[in-house]
């Protein structure tokens, strides 16, 4: 059987990425990367999946700076239906997807989020944990809809927040573990041994 294609989009340095293309390559997704493109010509992520033998190119959007909307959204869906792509993983995507691209593939799109959802969505995330004082942050991965960080959650681990943390120390700690959660999430959803019961992602 063919492998499934899983398109990456980034906007920096890649590294859940490039945890995703080593996952693939070890046979422990149950799909290949297929295609990476960044909304950042600079993103040293794209050297990095080149360098692990991936097309990878830049989509520079014309429009906004915080999200991926109208024909910027378009091109996008044709380029990851060209290359005939299944699943989407945004990896440090740091842009809101929108339609059409939300359309082009249904409850195929997921997101790493570097805290426990839905506490803390949005930016500045392992920062903005720590001066809230929360003891514990974390990961999640969950599909993407049209709400902000607030599709159902498909996977998380938890990170304990120390008493010496600062934001770069917690975020380093938080990484880690997106690195092993990332390709599980995408592993279990590849393998569609769950079901969707209302925001409840059901192992079956
Ligand atoms: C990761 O911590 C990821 O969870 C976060 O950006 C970082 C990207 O690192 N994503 C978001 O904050 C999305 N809102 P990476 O480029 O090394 O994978």
């Amino acid at each position: 059987m063919a492998k499934k294609r899983i398109g990456i989009l980034i906007s920096g340095r890649g590294s859940n990425m490039t945890a995703l293309i080593q996952a693939a390559r070890e046979d422990r997704l149950g799909g290949e990367v297929a295609l990476v493109l960044s909304d950042k010509a600079e993103a040293p992520g794209l050297a990095k999946a080149r360098e692990l033998g991936v097309e990878a190119r830049a989509m520079t959007p014309r429009r906004w700076r915080t999200k991926l909307d109208g024909d910027d959204a378009r091109e996008y869906a044709a380029a990851l239906e060209a290359a005939g792509v299944e699943l989407v993983c945004l990896a440090g995507f740091m842009r809101v997807v929108k339609a059409p691209l939300l359309e082009a593939f249904p409850e195929r799109i997921l997101n790493i989020h570097p805290s426990l959802l839905p506490a803390f969505p949005g930016l500045d995330v392992q920062r903005r944990a720590l001066e809230y004082g929360a003891r514990y942050s974390g990961c999640t991965v969950h599909f993407v809809d049209a709400s902000l960080d607030g599709g159902p959650i498909i996977a998380q681990r938890v990170v304990e927040v120390r008493d010496d943390d600062d934001a770069d120390s917690l975020s380093a700690r938080i990484l880690e573990q997106e690195h092993r959660l990332y390709p599980k999430a995408v592993a279990l959803v590849l393998s569609g041994r769950y079901r969707l019961e209302g925001r409840r992602v059901i192992r079956l």
